[in-house]
């Protein structure tokens, strides 16, 4: 059986010089047994015509929401819902735009919007239009919506530039659709993860807390990642402003205390436990019940410990699977591994938090480098945006959990 065989992808075709490789595009993918239906933007049209697609494809090409006739035959919410998978190459600055801002105002757009298929984007556009912070927050902002970008690469462009920004050759996009193309290898299909992220907020006063740098961001992307790997997903956030991700189940809560009451409702079914929040490991022992007023002197606040909801979880007769972060300044994989024995995890991700030459790392940033390691093993996952380690942890956590046979692996228990 061809590798993809009779999936159906939707190809858009934008205005870009390299709308003349969605001719080999389609050819390559036919040949692996897709069917491909073409839809063009206006500003493909002027760079390849309907009909050599027509005649690659096999089948009608679209290229207007108003025509009348090609409506008639297959509407366009038919279409969208005709596709298992949508697919833009190349991608012009202008279509992510369009795309990031949810715009409907041609067919391929409208398609976008109205499909529940999973969208692809192979950009394709001069190296400095890529770079625009405005063309990469677009990026930024599809991603964490599970929009997939391959590519661009680099090399010498029509412009006659040279640097990044070009479309992937065809056929590395197929082989990007090949390997993860019916959406993400479901390999926690079934599992249910409870996930917790953010900070948490420690109370001084009613109007003052504890707290830290924790955007929640590689939290939510994990949530993501597991939601496309099949699993059922539990989120018990701390505050942070970040929109719930699509088939998350998400527990707001505010203190350390509160998490660890939200994770202990919600433990009892679960096969995977990931912390990644930033628990406040002090809080008050008295939080005033009005707000603490300037007397002149000096104001000493005394705490305590809070609960370590990661460890009371293992400590748990029938713990899930049980991934720590440790996040720390120095001698990051040394204290991880010190973490992983101390609190009898499966497996640790650690990362450098801080200043790194006077720019922060790991909080609240978009990018992370973290290591992964284990009872016996490691890898190192290099630095990349936070939803695809996310994806690359999840696909780390289905592998240890298939190789240790269990939810649970030979930890000491
Ligand atoms: N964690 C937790 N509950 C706490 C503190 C931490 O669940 N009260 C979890 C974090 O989510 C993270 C891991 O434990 O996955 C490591 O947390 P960290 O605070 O870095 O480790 P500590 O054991 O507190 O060590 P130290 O403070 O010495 O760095």
């Amino acid at each position: 059986m061809a590798d993809l065989e009779n999936r159906k992808i939707l190809l858009g075709v934008t205005g870009g010089i390299a709308a003349y490789k969605g001719i080999e595009l389609v050819r390559r993918l036919r040949e692996v047994g897709a069917r491909v239906r073409v839809v063009m933007t206006s500003g493909a049209r002027r760079f390849v015509t309907a009909q050599s697609f027509q005649a690659v494809s096999g089948e009608a090409v679209r290229d207007d929401l108003w025509d009348a006739e090609a409506e008639a035959a297959m509407g366009h919410i038919e279409l969208a819902r005709w596709a298992d998978q949508v697919l833009v190459a190349p991608a012009t600055a202008d279509f992510i735009a369009r795309l990031a801002a949810g715009m409907a105002n041609d067919l391929l757009s409208t398609l976008c919007l109205a499909t529940d298929a999973p969208v692809w984007v192979a950009p394709s556009m001069n190296r400095v239009m890529w770079a625009n912070p405005a063309t990469q927050a677009n990026v930024r902002q599809l991603e964490t919506r599970d929009v997939t970008f391959i590519g661009p690469a680099s090399g010498d462009q029509a412009c006659g530039e040279v640097g990044l920004g070009r479309m992937s050759e065809p056929a590395e996009i197929v082989a990007a659709l090949v390997d993860g193309g019916s959406g993400v290898v479901q390999s926690l299909a079934g599992r249910h993860v409870l996930i917790t992220a953010g900070p948490t907020r420690e109370r001084i006063d009613p109007v003052r807390y504890i707290s830290n740098h924790s955007s929640g961001k590689m939290g939510y992307a994990i949530a993501r990642a597991a939601v496309a790997a099949g699993a059922r997903v539990t989120l018990v956030s701390g505050p942070v402003a970040l929109a719930t991700p699509r088939g998350v189940d998400r527990v707001n809560v505010e203190s350390a205390a509160q998490m660890h009451r939200a994770v202990h409702d919600a433990v009892g079914d679960a096969d995977v436990f990931i912390a990644t929040a930033a628990v406040a490991d002090h809080r008050p022992v008295a939080p005033a019940a009005h707000k603490i007023k300037k007397t002149g002197d000096s104001v000493t606040l005394t705490l305590e410990q809070t609960p370590d909801i990661l460890a009371s979880v293992t400590a748990l007769p029938a713990s899930p699977f049980a991934v720590g972060f440790a996040a720390e300044t120095r001698d990051v994989e040394l204290y991880a591994e010190q973490k992983l024995k101390k609190k009898n995890l499966d497996m640790i991700v650690a990362n450098r938090v801080g200043e790194d030459d006077g720019q922060m790392v790991g909080f609240g940033t978009d990018e992370n480098a973290v290591t992964v390691i284990w009872s016996d093993g490691r890898q190192v996952l290099p630095r990349a945006t936070k939803l695809s380690l996310a994806h690359e942890l999840i696909a780390i956590i289905a592998e240890r959990m298939a190789a240790t046979g269990s939810a649970r692996s030979n930890r000491s228990a």
